[in-house]
């Protein structure tokens, strides 16, 4: 993509045939562990979350379940029906929105104690509008944390995108994140157990920020 609009409609497509195709949640059914890390924190005390690209639900449900307010939104309708069927089997109610984060934006002024995405995989005009939103939805006092594999994940075929321009660095992070204080900003290997997709060593970076209260 050159001429600066971000294209629409194929990652629905995409990855309502790869849930599809998944006969467990792929990425697991608990957190992503560095979300839970955040989420722990003794200075955390979050009420409202918004869980961005949150694929079949894990971690709008968990935060549902740690009892927050939960919205959440991916452009995949099979993920969001599976996760609408899982959240009903634990008892937990999450908002959840099927929608593009190359065209959605919420609500004027609304806002969430924390702005969570976690392995939102596309082209790198993708992941600059999705940033920006979840940079700015988060409320005073409130968190952003961002999880993803990194550019040096191209080398490493077993997992995640081999395209560079689908794979995030630091730098384009912070830079959307302008206005919010950097709580933590890491690039390195760690070794994921996530679900049968996500699993083994991997090259990621992890964000979070505050935005001062
Ligand atoms: C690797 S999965 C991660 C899912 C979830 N965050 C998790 O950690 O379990 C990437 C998710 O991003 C979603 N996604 C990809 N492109 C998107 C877009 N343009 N707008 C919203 N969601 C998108 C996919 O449908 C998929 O559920």
């Amino acid at each position: 993509m050159t001429d600066g609009t971000i294209k629409t409609g194929d990652s629905a497509a995409r990855w309502d045939k790869r849930y599809r195709a998944a006969a467990e949640p792929p990425f697991g059914e608990a957190p992503n562990d560095y979300l839970r890390g955040v989420c722990v924190r003794a200075d955390f005390g979050a009420q409202t979350a918004l869980s961005l690209a949150d694929g079949d639900g894990r971690n709008g449900r968990w935060l549902a379940e740690c009892g927050l307010s939960v919205t959440a939104l991916d452009v995949s309708a099979v993920a969001t029906e599976r996760a609408l069927a899982l959240d009903s089997r634990r008892g937990v109610a999450v908002e959840r929105v099927t929608a593009d984060l190359a065209v959605w934006s919420p609500e004027a002024g609304r806002r969430w104690d924390v702005v969570a995405l976690i392995y939102l995989q596309g082209a790198s005009l993708l992941r600059h509008r999705a940033l920006q939103i979840a940079a700015a939805a988060v409320a005073p006092g409130g968190w952003l944390v961002v999880e993803g594999f990194s550019k040096l994940q191209a080398v490493r075929p077993d997992m995640g995108p081999d395209d560079p321009d689908r794979l995030y660095d630091l730098e384009e992070i912070s830079s959307a994140a302008q206005g919010l204080e950097v709580v933590e900003a890491l690039a390195g290997r760690v070794l994921l157990a996530e679900g049968v997709r996500h699993r083994g060593a991997a090259e990621v970076v992890r964000f979070t920020a505050r935005r001062p209260a």
